[in-house]
């Protein structure tokens, strides 16, 4: 079977849906392939925090409805260390910009109804298989439906907004593209809850006993997570253990994380990582399949967002004015940012975690780094402006 579209879409994560429901906005067709089941992603527990502009362009493109009456706006957060909380305030030190803690699922789901109810197409569970003649002027995405028979999807373009492990960047010839990692030594353990909050804005704590952090979902449900090794098992930690981890982590002025059921738990490693470039003939990469940040600095999600945001802009000029400029600069104008958040990311993890081959200089030092954050009005404004992010684009 043979299909096409403008735009063909590797990938429904919050990349390729969102560049999806822009492109429309702008009059242009797509279609988004995607692997696995709606029902899988709509229930797949990732990031929480929404950048301002995340929000913004939420808002202004129509899909804004249930976030704002349900997302919670954070003016600030709490670092927590040597037994004391510290409190950074973003809504005064940015000029009144702020984060929104909104469970990444349930922006997919969003996305998926609007893009739905404006008569889109998302193939779920289709994988793509090959893109091919990304260099020439029709290039086609090979894929494989649910029923195992083989189908095409002849396109303008391909955005590969597959993930890390999608098959977009590997269509780049190794030669032509430059890849940067970073492989941290820890891992994330994430847990859910069914307990009340313990804290109205989000903890970032340093222990001595290594990194925690404390978030939310709803008044009825919280998302925890702790610094491990990330070859551990999700087995090795009972509930009781687990809840005497974060309590220790925290501990300080009498604080005391509210308890509850743990019905969900997982481990996820942490790498940075850059793909350069995003572009290879007519196949452009987005979101994750370019670019993996360590989740310290609630990046991952924002960014991918911010290169659609990009990518649709300029596929909308190249049908507009036919006007190559935009997507000859899209690599490099999303690259800015992408390496501004890779700095952020990696400064947020190295300041907060403890590393195993650390001295007791190192230590000390950390623990500096943390009161100058918290005690110079300049210093803490470079960690609120990085962290509610610039405006988009
Ligand atoms: P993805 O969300 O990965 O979407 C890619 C999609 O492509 C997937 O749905 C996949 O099934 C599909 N796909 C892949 N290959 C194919 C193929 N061949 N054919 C068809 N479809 C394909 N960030 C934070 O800031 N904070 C966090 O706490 C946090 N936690 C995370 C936890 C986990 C387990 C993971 C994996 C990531 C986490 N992140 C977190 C990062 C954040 O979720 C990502 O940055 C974000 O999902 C990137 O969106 P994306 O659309 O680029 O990629
Ligand atoms: C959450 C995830 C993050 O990576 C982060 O820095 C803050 C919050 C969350 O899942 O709520």
């Amino acid at each position: 079977m043979r299909m096409r579209t403008a735009v063909g879409i590797v990938g429904a994560g919050p990349a390729g849906l969102m560049l999806s429901h822009l492109l429309h906005r702008r009059g242009i067709e797509s279609v988004v392939v995607e692997s696995r089941s709606r029902e899988s992603i709509e229930a797949t527990i990732r990031a929480g925090v929404l950048e301002q502009g995340t929000v913004d362009l939420m808002v202004e493109t129509g899909i804004g409805e249930r976030l704002r009456r349900e997302g919670f706006v954070h003016h600030g957060t709490e670092l927590r260390f040597g037994g004391r909380g510290h409190r950074i305030n973003f809504y005064e030190l940015t000029g009144g910009r702020v984060v929104t803690v909104y469970a990444q699922h349930e922006v997919l789901k969003d996305l998926i109804q609007a893009r739905l109810n404006d008569g889109g197409r998302i193939l779920f569970e289709h994988r793509a298989t090959a893109i091919e003649d990304a260099t020439g002027e029709r290039p086609a995405i090979r894929l494989t439906g649910p029923d195992g028979r083989p189908e095409t999807l002849e396109c303008d373009f391909v955005a590969g907004c597959d993930g890390f492990h999608g098959i977009g960047r590997a269509t780049i010839p190794e030669a032509a593209r430059r890849e940067y990692l970073r492989v941290y030594p820890f891992g994330w353990f994430g847990i859910l809850a069914k307990a009340p909050p313990s804290s109205d804005e989000l903890i970032y704590a340093r222990h001595e006993r290594g990194f925690a952090l404390i978030s939310t979902r709803s008044p009825e449900v919280q998302r925890m997570y702790f610094q491990c090794d990330p070859s551990d098992s999700v087995e090795n930690w009972s509930d009781d253990r687990i809840w005497e981890e974060l309590q220790a982590r925290t501990e300080g002025q009498g604080f005391r994380l509210r308890e509850g059921a743990i019905f969900q738990k997982g481990i996820v490693p942490m790498r940075s990582f850059v793909c350069e470039t995003m572009r290879h003939g007519r196949l452009f990469l987005a979101g994750d399949a370019a670019h993996i940040v360590p989740p310290t600095g609630a990046k991952g999600l924002n960014l991918a967002v911010n290169d659609v945001f990009l990518l649709a802009r300029a596929i909308g000029s190249h049908y507009a004015t036919g006007s190559p400029e935009l997507l000859d600069g899209y690599p490099a104008a999303a690259l800015r940012r992408i390496w501004r958040a890779q700095h952020f990311s990696w400064w947020m993890t190295s300041m907060l975690h403890r590393f195993a081959d650390a001295s007791e200089f190192d230590d000390r030092r950390q623990l500096a780094e943390l009161e100058l954050i918290t005690t110079s009005l300049p210093a803490a404004t470079v960690l609120a402006q990085n962290y509610v992010g610039m405006p988009l684009g």
